[in-house]
């Protein structure tokens, strides 16, 4: 009983003067003491910023699931610095990682894998499976060379928002709840990995940057699930538990208009009101004459708009957006990790205009 009250009292979030760091020896040296002394972090990566915990400390990660609210039926992934850092973790390890690694790591890719003994039901939130990735950003590599342990991170963000690009993004959601942010800087890719699933038939739990046809050009034919352009229906299993639960929204409304241009632009005009805003892309802006915008850049230009989503969800919020109409990007090849997120962001409210009309 004593032990019970004791462990609960180590998973329990204490309040913090949070301090920001740059990611230096020195900031990177701090993060390594905290995490090997069982306290948590926040750590940039190259997609989004991470809220880090040694993956071998249940304590400290239980913390990451009360820290951002988030469900306890949704793992963790589990970063990296090496292939041969994976092995231990995993049942078995196939030879399709390898070619896989090659390609794409360190990078914007996680696998999921049957998992080892190692990986407690804390991290995998109770499944036999375990996600990994080998991050890019040069200090997420360092971090985990210098601790020697992999390190499990979701997003840094309070569950539901939008996930953090940026040391500032973090701050805002996670003050005073951890120690220390260490900033690397704005997110170079800036919308979540793509997620992988190695068991069974391989299948896309979440698109990111790495697109089904890159993937299936090295492993053969490569699912979508459900999931990633469908709502999920209430109470269905999904493959990812991650997908089945309200994500990236910024307090104001977003509402995805699905057409060309001047459906878009003629919706936007019948429906402004004062507080609503465009998100939209540059070819827009002309035809906005008086509503507000942030705009995802050019409308061929994939990287640009995974670099902005977030980062304008919360912008929006702060101009005191109260209804955000944005303009629906198309679904396939790169746009389909941004359509995605938006779709959730909308809590998958879309307007669709039939095509060409
Ligand atoms: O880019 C990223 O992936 C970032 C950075 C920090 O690495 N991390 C991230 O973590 O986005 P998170 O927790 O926000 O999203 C992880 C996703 C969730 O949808 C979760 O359900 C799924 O991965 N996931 C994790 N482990 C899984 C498993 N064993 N089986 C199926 N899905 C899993
Ligand atoms: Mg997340």
């Amino acid at each position: 009983m004593i032990k019970e009250v004791f462990n609960r009292m180590l998973s329990r979030p204490k309040k913090y003067k949070t301090e920001i760091v740059p990611a230096d020896e020195a900031g990177l040296a701090r993060a390594a003491a905290l995490l090997s002394a069982g306290e948590n972090c926040a750590i940039p990566t190259e997609t989004v910023y991470g809220l880090a915990a040694s993956a071998f400390d249940d304590h400290a990660v239980g913390r990451i699931f009360t820290i951002k609210g988030r469900p306890q039926d949704n793992p963790l992934i589990v970063h990296v610095s090496s292939v041969s850092m994976i092995w231990p973790l995993v049942e078995e390890m196939d030879s399709r990682i390898e070619i896989l690694a090659k390609n794409f790591w360190p990078g914007p890719l996680t696998l999921v894998m049957k998992k080892s003994g190692l990986i407690s039901n804390v991290v995998s939130a109770g499944l036999d499976t375990v996600a990994i990735r080998i991050p890019a950003h040069p200090a997420a590599l360092k971090l985990i060379d210098l601790c020697g342990f992999p390190i499990a991170a979701p997003s840094a963000n309070l569950s539901g928002r939008p996930s953090p690009t940026s040391a500032e993004h973090v701050y805002a959601d996670l003050k005073s709840k951890i120690p220390l942010i260490v900033d690397g800087g704005n997110c170079l890719v800036g919308v979540e990995s793509t997620v992988l699933s190695l068991v069974g038939e391989p299948t896309i739990l979440r698109p990111g940057r790495i697109t089904a046809a890159a993937l299936s050009k090295l492993i053969g034919p490569v699912a979508l699930a459900k999931g990633v352009t469908e709502e999920p229906q209430e109470g269905e299993q999904v493959a990812s538990p991650g997908m089945a639960h309200r994500h990236y929204s910024p307090s104001a409304k977003v509402i995805l208009i699905e057409g060309n241009r001047a459906n878009y632009l003629h919706y936007l005009h019948e429906n402004s009101q004062d507080n609503v805003f465009a998100l939209c892309f540059d070819e827009d802006i002309d035809g906005l004459e008086q509503i507000p915008y942030l705009s995802f850049g050019d409308v061929k230009d994939p990287e640009e708009a995974e670099r902005r989503l977030f980062s304008a969800l919360r912008e929006l919020d702060e101009k005191g957006a109260a209804t955000v109409y944005a303009r629906c990007p198309d679904h396939t090849g790169r746009w389909l990790a941004i359509f995605n997120r938006l779709q959730r962001a909308a809590g998958f409210e879309v307007i669709r205009f039939e095509k060409d009309k």
